[in-house]
């Protein structure tokens, strides 16, 4: 039988309020999704106040000095602050993200911080991506060719390595993915986004020889043609790619090939 209503434990409750310091003069509040499945509780927001005069510019900075003074067991992933590894993708202020790349200053009032939305939480801000990364993994996301190697590297030209911009920029995220409603609904058989710009990626290098087995394995009334051109993914691209167009260009691929 269908059920029709969420299950109780996904409910959001209220946390605790963490005060600032007293004395602080720029006060910014952070409400933070908190959740540990190892105890059994409902998620819940707990509220930090930052002085912000003490505090780096950026919402993943607030996030470090909240786990390093204030709670330390707030849980999120991070590496290397510069908008590169991808790994502190969140929804901040209704948006996905990079919380290195986000100012603080950018999200008037209250900056409210959850995790990638659709994906099963592990704990506080980090999602499950593991059904994300075999879909990145089942496009073969590495260079094949049949022909022999050359003595030296397999040379392109300005043009064909043209062809790769708006692509290999691509930190693997995933704010695209779990942005995209057709993601949302179905992302078991769908790539989604991300994952279809990836593969695009080496349909468009000019050095790759598996052109037609990546086409045959993309066309596929699930894995490719779910996107529905909604643009959600391309407007929240935090490094300013265009998923939605990478996915159009498969498909003239595959139309042009019959
Ligand atoms: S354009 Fe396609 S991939 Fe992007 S959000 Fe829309 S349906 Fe998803
Ligand atoms: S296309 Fe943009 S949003 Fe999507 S995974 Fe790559 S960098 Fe992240
Ligand atoms: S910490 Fe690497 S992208 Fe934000």
């Amino acid at each position: 039988m269908s059920k029709f209503t969420l299950p109780k434990n996904s409910k959001v409750g209220a946390g605790k309020t963490h005060k600032a310091p007293a004395g602080a003069k720029r006060v910014k509040s952070f409400k933070v999704y908190r959740y540990d499945p190892e105890t059994g509780d409902n998620p819940r927001m707990d509220v930090f106040e930052i002085d912000l005069d003490q505090c780096g510019p950026m919402v993943l900075d607030a996030l470090i000095k909240i786990k390093n003074e204030v709670d330390t067991s707030l849980t999120f992933r991070r590496s290397c602050r510069e908008g590169v590894c991808g790994s502190c993708s969140m929804n901040i202020d209704g948006t996905n993200t990079l919380a290195c790349l986000k100012f603080i200053d950018q999200v008037p009032g209250e900056v409210k911080i959850y995790p990638l939305p659709h994906m099963a939480v592990i704990k506080d801000l980090v999602p499950d991506l593991t059904h994300a990364y075999a879909q990145y993994r089942s496009v073969q996301p590495w260079l094949q060719t049949e022909t022999p190697a050359p003595d030296r590297e397999r040379l392109q030209s300005e043009g064909e390595r043209a062809k790769l911009e708006g692509l290999w920029e691509c930190v693997l995220c995933f704010c695209c993915t779990t942005s995209c409603p057709s993601y949302w609904w179905q992302g078991e058989r769908y790539l989604g986004p991300a994952v279809l710009l990836q593969a695009y990626r080496w349909l468009a290098d000019s050095r790759d020889e598996k052109t037609g087995e990546r086409l045959d394995q993309l066309e596929d009334p699930f894995k490719l043609y779910r996107c529905h051109t909604i643009m959600n993914c391309t407007n929240t691209c935090p490094k300013g790619l265009n998923p939605a167009k990478a996915i159009g260009e498969i498909k003239d691929m595959i139309v042009d090939r019959r």
